[in-house]
């Protein structure tokens, strides 16, 4: 084993306490200068260690790197980051990384994920807040042998299965706004931008991007942001182990993709419209440059907003913007 990785398995068993220089040189048998260089590179990459020339140095309960290495140390999956976990300290997109990895042949299942983004894109060309630290900021490649009109439903499960992670962990009372975000008292806490390439009628790849807001405060956000987020943290007042969540994520994940596949797609649906809470409600959707207003009949299994006007005209609506009605006064 690495002299780094040693280190870290050592500091990591007594977290929470301090180990001098000392002690560790001796139980690795490096110099005490060499610990220093290597306490230095896991600081880098994002691991909090307290040092004291007194006391020595302390691995804090607040270290919450994402590294590959963190996340594959217990991950039990068989495709989703499994194979191919890259870790990019920083990127503009995990999405545009994720694409071109994709497009050089990258495998099903690889994941791209981002300690901080400085071009995070989210729908309709609107930006995501990626500070470093608190969030979690990924892209997953998949390569399932659908067809493109077929690919919204990979959306809605994504959603589905971020929703069912953050209950089973947090508990957190949130609902699915359509088509894809997750809400937690009406603030948006995590969104999904889905990307494809297709040939033909089929489908090349999907890049499955998704951003949450773990243990944002949003302290350096706009007042747009302040107003219309939240994060985990904000929510049940707790912080949360970035990596943890994102093991049990993919978990999941594989879970409801290989339900997907095997074109069990109708419970997915089904607890997608239950969390979403949306069928029977009157609604507002902003569609570029159009406003519809009726109340929601359904929305089909590939994601399609169904809507009656008030003359009872049905509508068929494929993205947008919804308000509900009861937000609209
Ligand atoms: C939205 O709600 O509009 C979708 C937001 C999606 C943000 C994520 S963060 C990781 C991935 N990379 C990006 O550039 N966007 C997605």
């Amino acid at each position: 084993m690495a002299t780094n990785d040693q280190l870290l398995l050592y500091l990591k068993k007594n977290q929470g306490n301090w180990v001098s220089s000392e002690l560790i040189s001796n139980n690795l048998s490096v110099s005490r200068s060499a610990i220093g260089k290597h306490i230095g590179k896991l600081k880098k990459e994002g691991y909090v260690i307290e040092s004291s020339p007194k006391k020595g140095y302390l691995f804090s309960e607040a270290s919450d790197p994402i590294t590959a290495d963190e996340i594959k140390e217990g991950l039990c999956t068989k495709v989703c980051g499994k194979q191919n976990i890259i870790y990019l300290k920083e990127t503009d997109s995990t999405n545009t990384r994720a694409k071109e990895l994709a497009a050089h042949g990258a495998s099903e299942g690889t994941l791209v994920i981002a300690e901080k983004q400085t071009n995070g894109r989210g729908r309709r060309g609107r930006s995501w807040f990626s500070p470093p630290g608190d969030g979690i900021y990924f892209s997953l490649i998949l390569r399932p042998a659908i067809s493109p009109n077929e690919t919204p439903r990979i959306t809605l499960m994504t959603a589905v299965v971020l929703a069912e992670t953050l209950i089973s962990l947090m508990k957190l009372k949130l609902r699915i706004k359509w088509p894809n975000d997750i809400l937690v008292n009406e603030k948006k806490l995590a969104g999904i931008l889905t990307e494809i390439s297709t040939e033909m009628d089929a489908v090349n790849y999907i890049v499955v991007g998704l951003g949450l807001n773990v243990n944002t405060l949003f302290e350096n956000s706009s007042q747009e942001i302040k107003k219309s987020a939240t994060s985990i943290l904000i929510e049940t007042g707790n912080r949360t182990s970035r990596v943890k969540l994102i093991q049990k994520f993919l978990k999941l994940y594989e879970q409801y993709y290989d339900m997907f596949k095997k074109n069990n797609f109708e419970p997915i649906m089904n607890r997608w419209r239950q969390l979403a809470d949306i069928i029977g409600k009157q609604i507002k959707v902003d569609v570029v440059g159009e406003t519809h207003i009726g109340e929601v009949v359904d929305v089909d299994n590939d994601g399609v907003l169904i809507l009656k006007d008030d003359q009872g005209k049905l509508q068929r609506i494929f993205s947008g913007d919804v308000t509900l009605a009861r937000q609209l006064k």
